[in-house]
C-alpha cells in the first residue's frame, strides 16, 4: 500500500505490484548500507549538536543504527523491495526498532543529499581498493620484467617486426599506463570528496545545520557549495567509470598481446593451466580464456560509460530519478575491473617465456637494420642515404635468401663502397638493445633501473 510507504501521505490508492519492483534500487544500493549508516551517524550527531535533536533522540538514533549494522551484517535484517532502497530500508526499520526518533533523523534532509553523499562514500573505498589491486599488478609486472631484462624479444609496429626490444622494458610499458590509471583515480577521487550533505532535496534546508560538521566526520575536505550541483552532479561517476574504462583498455590490450602470443604461431609465452580451459571437441585445444575474458568485459565497462554519459546528457537541474542507474553501472565497472586487475596479478607470475623462440623472432624481419643505419651515419652518411643503402641490403638479402649480419665484403661493396662487413658483422640483437641506453630506452641496463626504481616506489606506497 501506498499508504504505507514512507512518502504515501498523499496517496489515496496502493502502488501498482510491478511499478513498486521497477521502481526499486535495493538490488543494487544495499552495498551501500554501511556508507548509509554513516551518513545517518554524522547527520545525526550534528542534529544534535545544533540543538536541532534532542540529546536523547540523538543517543537513541547512534545505538540503533549501530545495532542496524551489526544485524544487517549477520545477515538478520533482510532488505525488502517494499521499502524501495537502502534509505528508506535502513530509515524505516531503524524506526520499527527505536519508536519516534527514528522518525526525526530525516530532519534537514531528503534523499537527494543522503544517495549523493552515499554514493560518494561508497566509491570513495572502491578507489582505494581498487589503487590496491592496481599496485598489486604493478608488482607483478616489475617482478617479471626484473626477470626478464635481458631477454629479447621482437617490438613490432604495424604487428610488423620493427626492432628488437626487451621482454622488460615491454612490461614495463603496461606498469607506466598502471601509473596513470592511479592518477587518474586519484584524481577524481580528490574532486569527488566534497560533501553533498545538507543540500537536502535541491535548496538547501530551513534548519541552522552545521555542513561543516557533517562533511569532517565523513572524511570530506567540503561540503558542496551549491545544493542544487551537489544532488544533481553525477560527474564523479563519469569520471570513474572514464578511469574504469581506460584502464580496461590498457588490460584489454595486454590480453591481445598475451592471447597472440600463446598462439602455436608465436609461441612466445605460455599460460599456466590453472588459468586456462579446454575445448570439449578439440582435445589438444588449451584456451587463453582469462585474457580474452579481460578483453571482453572492457566492452562491458565502457558500455557502463556511455550509458551514463547518454543518462546525464538530458538531464535538467537538479535530482531526476534517471540518476537511479548510476550505481548499477558503476558499481558493475568496478566488480568487473577488479576481477581483471585481480586474474592478471594472479597469472603472471605463473607464466613460461620461451627466450629462445622471442630470439629467433627477434633476429629474423631484418630488426636490425635500423642499425646498420646508424653505423653508415657514424661514418659521416647522411642518414637518408644511409636508409636507401640499408634498404638495398635487405632487399638483396631477400633475394639472396640470407641476413644482414652475414653480408660479406664483396655483398656489401655491390651494394654502396661506403659499406663495410666491419659495420655488418657486428649487427645482433643484444647490440640493438644494449645500445639503446637512455632514460626510457629498451637496453637491459635501464629495464633494471627502472625495476629498482617501481620496486622501492610500489614498496613505498605499500607501507
Ligand atoms: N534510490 C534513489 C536513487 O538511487 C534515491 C533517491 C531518491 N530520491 C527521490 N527523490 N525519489 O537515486
Amino acid at each position: 500500500m501506498s499508504k504505507d510507504k514512507l512518502w504515501g501521505g498523499r496517496f489515496n490508492a496502493p502502488i501498482n505490484e510491478f511499478v513498486e519492483q521497477f521502481n526499486a534500487s535495493i538490488d543494487v544500493d544495499g552495498r551501500m548500507y554501511r556508507e548509509d549508516i554513516a551518513g545517518s551517524r554524522a547527520h545525526a550527531r550534528m542534529l544534535g549538536q545544533q540543538g536541532i535533536l534532542s540529546d536523547a533522540d540523538v543517543k537513541q538514533i547512534l545505538a540503533g543504527l549501530n545495532d542496524m549494522e551489526k544485524a544487517i551484517e549477520e545477515g538478520a535484517l533482510p532488505f525488502t523491495v517494499a521499502l524501495e532502497d537502502v534509505h528508506m530500508n535502513i530509515e524505516a526499520r531503524l524506526t520499527e526498532n527505536i519508536g519516534d526518533a527514528g522518525k526525526r533523523l530525516h530532519t534537514a534532509r531528503s534523499r537527494n543529499d543522503q544517495v549523493a553523499t552515499d554514493t560518494r562514500l561508497f566509491l570513495r573505498r572502491r578507489v582505494d581498493e581498487i589503487q590496491i589491486r592496481i599496485r598489486t599488478l604493478q608488482t607483478a609486472l616489475v617482478n617479471l620484467a626484473q626477470c626478464h631484462a635481458d631477454t629479447i624479444m621482437p617490438g613490432f609496429t604495424h604487428l610488423q617486426t620493427a626492432q628488437p626490444v626487451t621482454f622488460g622494458h615491454h612490461l614495463l610499458a603496461y606498469v607506466e599506463m598502471l601509473r596513470r590509471d592511479a592518477g587518474r583515480f586519484a584524481d577524481a577521487r580528490a574532486r569527488m570528496n566534497q560533501c553533498p550533505l545538507g543540500s537536502a532535496a535541491l535548496a538547501g534546508t530551513t534548519f541552522p545545520i552545521d555542513r561543516h560538521a557533517t562533511a569532517r566526520e565523513l572524511g570530506f575536505d567540503a561540503p558542496c557549495a551549491n545544493s542544487l550541483d551537489a544532488v544533481s552532479d553525477r560527474d564523479f561517476v563519469l569520471e570513474l567509470l572514464a578511469a574504469c574504462s581506460i584502464c580496461a583498455v590498457h588490460l584489454s590490450r595486454f590480453s591481445e598481446e598475451v592471447i597472440l602470443w600463446m598462439s602455436a604461431q608465436f609461441r612466445f609465452i605460455d599460460l599456466p593451466d590453472a588459468f586456462c580451459t579446454g575445448s570439449s571437441i578439440m582435445p589438444q585445444k588449451k584456451n587463453p580464456d582469462m585474457p580474452e575474458l579481460v578483453r571482453g568485459k572492457t566492452g562491458g565497462i565502457i558500455g557502463g560509460l556511455v550509458a551514463m554519459l547518454c543518462t546525464v546528457k538530458a538531464l535538467p537541474l537538479a535530482y531526476n530519478k534517471d540518476m537511479q542507474e548510476d550505481k548499477g553501472a558503476v558499481f558493475d565497472a568496478f566488480d568487473q575491473l577488479e576481477g581483471c586487475l585481480r586474474v592478471f596479478a594472479d597469472m603472471l607470475p605463473g607464466m613460461k617465456v620461451n627466450k629462445v623462440i622471442m630470439h629467433k623472432a627477434a633476429s629474423s624481419g631484418f630488426s636490425t637494420a635500423t642499425d646498420l643505419a646508424d653505423a653508415l651515419v657514424r661514418a659521416g652518411i647522411p642518414f637518408r642515404e644511409a636508409h636507401d643503402i640499408v634498404g638495398r641490403s635487405v632487399s638483396w638479402c631477400i633475394e639472396h635468401d640470407t641476413e644482414l649480419h652475414q653480408m660479406d665484403a664483396a655483398a656489401c661493396a655491390a651494394i654502396d663502397a661506403r659499406l663495410t662487413v666491419a659495420m655488418t658483422s657486428q649487427l645482433s640483437v643484444e647490440a640493438c638493445v644494449a645500445a639503446r641506453n637512455h632514460i626510457g630506452g629498451t637496453a637491459p641496463d635501464q629495464v633494471r633501473t627502472q625495476c629498482a626504481a617501481w620496486t622501492q616506489k610500489l614498496e613505498a606506497d605499500n607501507a
